[in-house]
């Protein structure tokens, strides 16, 4: 392929794996070609039909067919954790998960969880704790713990290390995303008890 026909996301390592499959189809190339069913699947809420071949890489669709660039690349290999998305609710690595794996399922990614002016609990609670320095692994800490507290809302620190042990950081941020991690099962915890407190009748005054 000619790299001239690359569509390149030059902020991120291993720049050379970001190709665009939509827009930048090299011809002749038949691994590259759409298939006449589409894949769909839904992300973010928003239901797609891909007419992409099956056996396409999930993380380039993502950040170059639909435009969300919360999953990120590190190693490719499904061992760093960067591109963490949810699958059906369970966190899953992009990298090396393919368009016909997910056919047919519910993908929630970064972008879905939140935006910076309504931040999404467990997002705000790595803002406060710190819990990042170049923030190259937060996608993948992140939407780990996202799983992590839905499953266990209450994790003990045990818990939440074994959670994330296979999300590298390698500007070693551990304590801090430990914290920010026990900060949010913190919020969430209050924010369920304040959702089963009654609500006052407006026809109930308060006893002095
Ligand atoms: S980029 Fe997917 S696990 Fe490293
Ligand atoms: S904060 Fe840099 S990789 Fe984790």
């Amino acid at each position: 392929m000619e790299r001239s026909r690359r569509s390149i996301d030059k902020g991120s390592p291993g720049a050379g794996f970001f190709v665009s499959i939509r827009t930048n189809k090299p011809a002749g190339s038949p691994c590259m070609t759409s298939s006449d069913r589409p894949v769909r699947l839904t992300v973010n809420g928003t239901a797609h039909a891909l007419r992409l071949p099956a056996s396409t890489p999930l993380l380039p669709v993502l950040r170059n067919d639909l435009g969300l660039n919360g999953p990120k690349f590190g190693c490719g290999l499904g061992e760093c954790g960067s591109c963490a998305v949810l699958v059906d609710d369970r966190p899953a690595r992009a990298c090396v998960l393919h368009l016909g794996d997910v056919a047919g399922c519910r993908i929630v990614t970064l972008d879905g969880l939140g935006t910076a002016d309504a931040m999404h609990p467990v997002q705000a609670a790595f803002v406060e704790a710190a819990g990042a320095q170049c923030g190259y692994c937060l996608n993948g800490m992140i939407m780990t713990t996202v799983a992590l507290l839905e499953a266990t809302p209450d994790p003990s620190e045990a818990e939440i290390r074994e959670a994330l042990r296979f999300n590298l950081c390698r500007c070693g941020t551990h304590v801090e995303i430990v914290a920010a991690v026990r900060l949010a099962a913190a919020r969430l915890a209050a924010a369920r008890i304040a959702a089963t407190r009654p609500v006052p009748s407006p026809n109930v005054e308060a006893s002095p």
